[in-house]
Formats: structure tokens, sequence, C-alpha cells
């Protein structure tokens, strides 16, 4: 026990009886506790904590533990760690799916950062399966990442990183046979200019996959005046960083839709979930 622990169990024996004392007493020490969460954060992890709290009216800290494995994909152990993973996001995503037909919220459901077509695929089978008609679109280059951002993203995106071909999405997520599946080949700042970009709206379920700052800017200026009330915001590479990648985008987003109220559903590894509302 530490002395200071020792100090409150003997200010508590002194206090018994008096309920008022002793609840301005756990008051303090939960302020303590809170300080000290405070201190032994990281700077950008304070200011983010800070700015993601004004925008939910809540506080919502930082994971503490995300899943991480030492063996790398393409070794047996690897790939098994990353199925379970995979299966674990899908499933949050299937859950969400299921709860937004439920409710009727209007719109299509739109992946900007497709790649192979793995997650637009996993939505796609999940609506289908619930008998649900929906408006999919997928957007992506195709050519992998565009140029990451020196000064708001992180090290380690490459541009040209996720490259592959239209012709291998488009197989792998039946396109031939899903006349309500539209993949918009294009660099995001370009093909969200589109007429078939312009005529998507309302949107139910939008989800962010394109790693870095400057697509999901692009992307959410895109969003501003078509997300449903009640549509889901799903950003797949959150840095929890107000400085950095898909997080900066969202908290300078935020200040230009003063008509959306945004909902925290939960996180998950480096995924973060949001129901909008119109306010
Ligand atoms: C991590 S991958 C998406 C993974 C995918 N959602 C899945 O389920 O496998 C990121 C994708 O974003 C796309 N992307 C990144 N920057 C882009 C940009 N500026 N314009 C269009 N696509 C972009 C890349 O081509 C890449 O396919």
């Amino acid at each position: 026990m530490t002395k200071e622990t020792e100090a409150e169990e003997k200010l508590r024996a002194l206090l018994a009886g008096n309920s008022a004392a002793l609840a301005a007493l756990d008051e303090l020490v939960k302020d303590r506790e809170a300080e000290r969460y405070e201190g032994q954060l990281w700077p950008h992890v304070r200011e983010y904590n800070r700015d993601i709290a004004a925008i939910l009216g809540h506080a919502c800290a930082v994971p503490t533990h995300f899943l991480h494995t030492s063996w790398s994909l393409g070794t047996p152990t690897g790939d098994l760690h990353n199925r379970y993973l995979d299966k674990v996001f899908v499933s949050v995503e299937e859950g969400l799916i299921e709860d937004l037909l439920a409710r009727g919220i209007d719109g299509s459901i739109v992946e900007f950062g497709v790649f192979k077509g793995f997650m637009l695929g996993k939505l796609l089978d999940k609506v289908e399966s619930l008998g649900a008609r929906r408006r999919f679109y997928g957007f992506d280059s195709f050519e992998g990442l565009s140029r990451p951002s020196t000064e708001h993203d992180y090290e380690g995106w490459q541009e040209g990183q996720f490259k592959t071909t239209f012709e291998i999405a488009a197989a792998n997520l039946r396109l031939s046979e899903r006349p309500h599946l539209s993949l918009i080949k294009g660099w995001l700042n370009d093909s969200l200019k589109g007429p078939e970009a312009q005529a998507i709206r309302p949107v139910a379920y939008a989800r962010i996959d394109v790693d870095i700052y400057e697509p999901a800017r692009d992307c959410l200026a895109f969003l501003s005046d078509r997300l449903a009330d009640g549509a889901i915001l799903v950003f797949d590479d959150w840095p929890y960083a107000s400085q950095k990648g898909e997080s900066k985008a969202f908290i300078d987003w935020v200040k230009t839709v003063p008509h959306l109220r945004f909902e925290w559903i939960g996180q998950c590894s480096a995924r973060i979930y949001f129901r909008v509302h119109h306010r």
C-alpha cells in the first residue's frame, strides 16, 4: 500500500458517517487520477483527447493496447492471426449494417479505398444476405496511395502502396453480376467531381479507408452535405493524433459541418466508428 493510499484510508475512517465529506473526497481522488493519467500521456495524445472530447461532448480515450503480432503476413502464424483480427473487424461492421437497415436509414453504401475489395465485398454480402436493396459505390485509384503528406502523415505510408488493378477488384466483387455496384476508378481529388459521384446522395454508410490525410480530407468534403441523419461513418486508419492522417482530416472537417453531430459508437485498434446526426 502506498503512503498516499494509507493516508486516504485513514481519512476515510475519520470521516466515517459524514457522507458529504466522503463524497467530496471521492471527487478529489477522481480528479487526482485524471490528472495523473493526463500527465502520463504524450503531448500529441493529450491534444487529440482534448479535440475529440470537444467534438463529441465527452472524453473518448485512446486505446492503451493494440492487437499486434510479431509474425508477419505470409507466414502461417501471421496469416492465422490476421484472419482472426479480420473476423473481429468484419463482425463489427456487419453489426453496424444490420442496425442501419433495421433503423431504415436511407442511402447508399460507399467505400473510399477499395483495394482488392475485401471489406466492400463483406458489406455487399451482408446487405444481400438480409434481402435488402442498396446502391454500393467503391472509389479507388487502383494505383495505390497518393503521395503521403510529409507534415500530416506518419512515416511508413508509401506512395503506390496497395496498388492493384480495377480488373482484380471487379472480379473479386463480382461486379458484372451486381448492377447495384459501381466501382469508380481515379484519384479522389478528381473522381469525386465526376457526374456519377456527384449524383450520389444520400449516403447511409461511408467507409474511409484511404489511410492518409489528403484523400481523407477530400472524401469528407464530399460527404459534408450527403450524409443521412443516422448515417454510419467509419475510419479504418485512425492515428489518434489531431495533426495526422484520417484523425486530422476529421477534426478539421468537423468545423465546417456545424449541421452535423457525431455520436461515438466505438473504436477497435485503428478503426473508429461514428453515427452521424443532423442537428
Ligand atoms: C488500405 S487500402 C484499402 C483496403 C480495402 N478497404 C480493403 O478492404 O482491403 C487503401 C486504398 O486507398 C486507395 N487510395 C489511397 N489514396 C488514394 C487517392 N488519393 N485516390 C484514390 N484512391 C486512393 C489505394 O489505392 C488503396 O487501394
